[in-house]
């Protein structure tokens, strides 16, 4: 079905704030059904080939620089109408903005470090769950 699949990561500063758990909670709790995960860590050229298309932007360095500076929890989510319900979940990019009870609301610190990584869109969701997990490792 198309549409019902979203990619995440929980970023470095909420792994490092020990923020693992509660997010794995939330998610749970607003119907996400988990179709892979992992704990790792991505390498400063992984962490660029996945944000390339920030590249012109003036954050991207900062961007490159603080993804790969710790370990990240990626998975795949499935839900009806995944991508814009999980970005609802999340809140806005910058925390100051997100709404209250929203993920990044509760855990994130700045615009930069804000805690979890949401797709934004259908096409997307696809290219982010491939560049992190095997077909053999989506279930
Ligand atoms: P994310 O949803 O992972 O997608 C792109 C990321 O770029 C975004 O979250 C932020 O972490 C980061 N970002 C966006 N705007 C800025 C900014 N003005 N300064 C620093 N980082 C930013």
């Amino acid at each position: 079905m198309a549409g019902n699949i979203t990619f995440t990561m929980i970023k470095p500063d909420a792994v490092k704030n020990g923020h693992i758990g509660a997010i794995l909670a939330k998610i749970n709790e607003a119907g996400f059904r988990i179709v892979a995960m992992k704990l790792t860590k991505l390498s400063p050229q992984k962490a660029g080939e996945f944000y390339a298309v920030h590249k012109e932007r003036p954050f991207y360095g900062e961007l490159v620089e603080f993804m790969s500076s710790g370990s990240i929890v990626a998975a795949i989510l499935e839900k009806e109408n995944a991508v814009e319900d999980f970005r609802t979940l999340i809140g806005a990019t910058n925390p100051k903005e997100a709404a209250p009870g929203t993920i990044r609301a509760l855990y994130a610190t700045s615009i930069g470090e804000n805690a979890v990584h949401g797709s934004d869109s259908d096409e997307n969701a696809k290219i982010e769950g491939s560049f992190h997990f095997a077909v053999t490792e989506q279930f």
